[in-house]
């Protein structure tokens, strides 16, 4: 079911110096900031040659990663994305192993244009698991 390993997203309390250190201190190609309303997270991409690092933090009121930043306020490892060919025939696998999809129970649009889920952290080892479609 699994295909590629895709980012994995670490929760950062200031954006802009965790992405200058990224830079200046491990000359990593780092991307401009990246707002996304609709997701309450401003990005920074980490590009790397196999695959990518997100900084992330809260964007707006209402981010849905707001509590993670206050409970972890130096950051830390937020979830971490893998990539499936099929993500209904994965939801409905998922399922029938009684595994927990966080929110609607069903893909929504992600941060990059393409349908995701979220696995509940509890039935993944306490690791929150992004499914995205390739
Ligand atoms: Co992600």
């Amino acid at each position: 079911m699994l295909t590629k390993f895709n980012h994995v997203a670490i929760v950062v309390p200031n954006l802009d110096e965790a992405s200058k250190k990224y830079r200046d201190i491990l000359g990593a190609n780092v991307s401009v900031v990246n707002n996304y309303k609709e997701h309450g997270v401003s990005v920074v991409f980490v590009e790397l040659d196999n695959t990518k690092i997100e900084l992330m933090h809260p964007y707006g009121e209402n981010s849905p990663i707001k509590n993670f930043l206050e409970k972890n306020n130096n950051g830390a490892i937020h979830h971490i994305c893998l990539e499936v060919k099929d993500i209904i025939k994965a939801c409905d696998r998922l399922k029938s192993f009684g595994i927990r999809i966080l929110g609607e129970n069903k893909p929504k649009i992600g941060a990059h244009d393409k349908p995701v889920i979220f696995l509940h952290p509890k039935d993944f080892y306490g690791t929150l698991i992004e499914l995205e479609q390739e």
